[in-house]
């Protein structure tokens, strides 16, 4: 195993509560220009559910704390396992989970309890597989008192530009400026165009879609469907 990473506060925003169900934070990442996203499910049962986890400074911690018990965490690419170990240790009783092909490179820094299909559903949380795509990382779907919201990993970004060179970087590299399917997602995940736009299309058409979650960038709140919809016809 990999040398353990102490919980490790980067500069990072106020928790987004989305519903009473959905809470989602962004926070920094270090060496690169980009933000990060954590989110927060409250399952039927009133525990928690993480998805790409970003330690948090303690007053924020304390808020997802009372807010429910941390029991299970999903690593949703190998790229995003910076901090699993550190809510490990400090949630030992959390249950982790991560693409099948993801296994052997997260289970390097925690243990894993199973693939992204081995987790139980329930009312609330609902796993979304999306054909084409090389890292096999899921989409959930949230359902809510305010509709349906999506959460997504590395293959939805919706980064502002960045100032200075490493922003500059970023932008040359096609991933900041708005809702997209990047172009080192394209490079380094999608397999299959078609596969991955026919997916994006099925998704956009959820009904009472009110949220997209990228895994970077800001929440779309406005236009859900079309904005996904649209994303799909530039894959
Ligand atoms: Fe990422």
């Amino acid at each position: 195993m990999a040398k353990p990473r102490p919980w490790t506060v980067l500069p990072h925003g106020a928790i987004e509560k989305l519903s009473n169900r959905l809470w989602t934070v962004s926070g920094s990442l270090p060496d690169i220009p980009l933000q990060r996203r954590m989110t927060v499910v409250r399952r039927e049962d009133g525990r928690l559910w993480i998805h790409s986890a970003i330690a948090l400074d303690e007053e924020a911690m304390g808020e997802l704390e009372a807010w429910g018990e941390p029991a299970e965490l999903v690593v949703p690419n190998a790229f995003h396992r910076l901090d699993a170990n550190a809510f490990v240790a400090r949630y030992p009783k959390l249950r982790v989970y991560c693409p099948r092909v993801a296994a052997p490179r997260v289970s390097d820094v925690v243990r894993v309890h199973g693939a992204i299909e081995d987790m139980p559903t329930d009312a609330v949380l609902e796993p979304r597989s999306v054909e084409g795509i090389s890292s096999r990382e899921a989409v959930f779907a949230v359902h809510d008192e305010r509709g349906c919201a999506l959460i997504f990993n590395d293959l939805f970004f919706n980064h502002q530009h960045v100032a200075g060179l490493q922003g500059w970087i970023v932008r040359m590299l096609g991933s900041s400026g708005g809702p997209r399917v990047t172009r080192v997602a394209r490079l380094v995940m999608v397999d299959d165009r078609a596969l991955v736009a026919k997916s994006l299309v099925e998704l956009a058409n959820t009904p009472r879609l009110y949220a997209l979650i990228p895994g970077h960038g800001d929440v779309v709140t406005r236009d859900a469907s079309r904005v996904l919809a649209t994303t799909a016809l530039r894959v």
